[in-house]
């Protein structure tokens, strides 16, 4: 295990409560969604599983901070996750703010790590996606649109492109990173970058409408509170039964990305239907 990642395991100190708080957010519960597709779209490729896993790490914890941020009461304001009081609720927003911060910041400690890629090429390329992705071109741009309602237009070409960014960037980058890692070809790329577009958004989808008509004790969050805070998403464009139908029409696409890959895709075929029959 590399030094960055060792450090990391100290709880002594005037960091441990910090240190703590990271723990809590990053170690229970979660789905591991975009950690799943690096290591199946990386193992189409036979790449090597410890570096996958290393990309796949540095990935959640950008995902884990995006989650403690967006439940702070400057943003969605929210007290459950992962069935769970959120950050901000268990320790306090000083913590919250800081604990999201530094899994930011140790995702790229991990990818810098010589343990990530011996090729320093490698990892520069994996260092640039996940900033991409995550940054103000990706997932905290969709977030600032996120937060200006409708003010960013209240159709679907907006709301599409919102969740490009908010979700869809990171999602992408998940799937591409084991792409990358395992040197796969323009035509195998090109069709997993399709397949998490897909994917990305269906998922999104599907978060909306559980928000609408799921349960908190499946999701795990508080449901029925887009609408009730002025939130655009698909639900409140299109409605129930069209955004449903979206989403099947996006997942039979999606697995037809795969078809390039034979039976070697099984897996993130499967994925599909998970994610749109999911209740949490
Ligand atoms: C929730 O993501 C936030 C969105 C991007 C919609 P997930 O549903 O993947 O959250 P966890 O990691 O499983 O809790
Ligand atoms: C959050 O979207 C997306 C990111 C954190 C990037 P939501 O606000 O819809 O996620 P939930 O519903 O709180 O999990
Ligand atoms: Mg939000
Ligand atoms: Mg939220
Ligand atoms: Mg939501």
């Amino acid at each position: 295990m590399s030094r960055s990642m060792r450090s990391c395991r100290k709880e002594q100190g005037p960091e441990a409560r910090l240190m703590a708080a990271m723990r809590y957010s990053a170690l229970d519960g979660g789905k591991r969604l975009r950690p799943f597709f690096t290591l199946e779209a990386g193992r189409l490729f036979d790449a090597d599983e410890g570096q996958l896993l290393r990309a796949a790490a540095a990935i959640e914890c950008v995902h884990t901070y995006s989650l403690i941020h967006d439940d702070l009461p400057c943003m969605d304001d929210d007290d459950l996750r992962r069935g769970r009081p959120t950050l901000h609720r268990a320790y306090d927003e000083a913590t919250a703010v800081l604990a999201g911060d530094a899994l930011l910041t140790f995702a790229f400690e991990i990818l810098a790590d010589p343990a990530a890629h011996a090729d320093p090429q490698m990892r520069c390329k994996l260092i640039a996606g996940l900033a991409k992705a995550s940054g103000a071109q990706g997932m905290v741009a969709g977030q600032a649109a996120d937060m200006a309602g409708d003010d960013i237009g209240s159709d679907l070409i907006a709301v599409t492109r919102m969740n490009r960014l908010k979700t869809g960037a990171l999602i992408n980058f998940a799937v591409e990173a084991g792409a990358l890692i395992g040197y796969a070809g323009d035509a195998e790329r090109t069709a997993l970058s399709r397949y998490a577009h897909d994917v990305g958004l269906a998922f999104q989808m599907v978060d909306d409408l559980l928000d609408a008509e799921g349960a908190a004790r499946d999701t795990g969050k508080a449901v029925g509170k887009d609408r009730a805070r002025g939130k655009v998403n698909f639900v409140t464009v299109l409605g129930v039964p069209a955004t449903k139908e979206r989403v099947g029409l996006l997942a039979d696409q999606a697995k037809k990305h795969l078809a390039i890959f034979g039976p070697r895709a099984r897996v993130l075929t499967d994925a599909v239907d998970f994610i749109i029959e999911r209740r949490y």
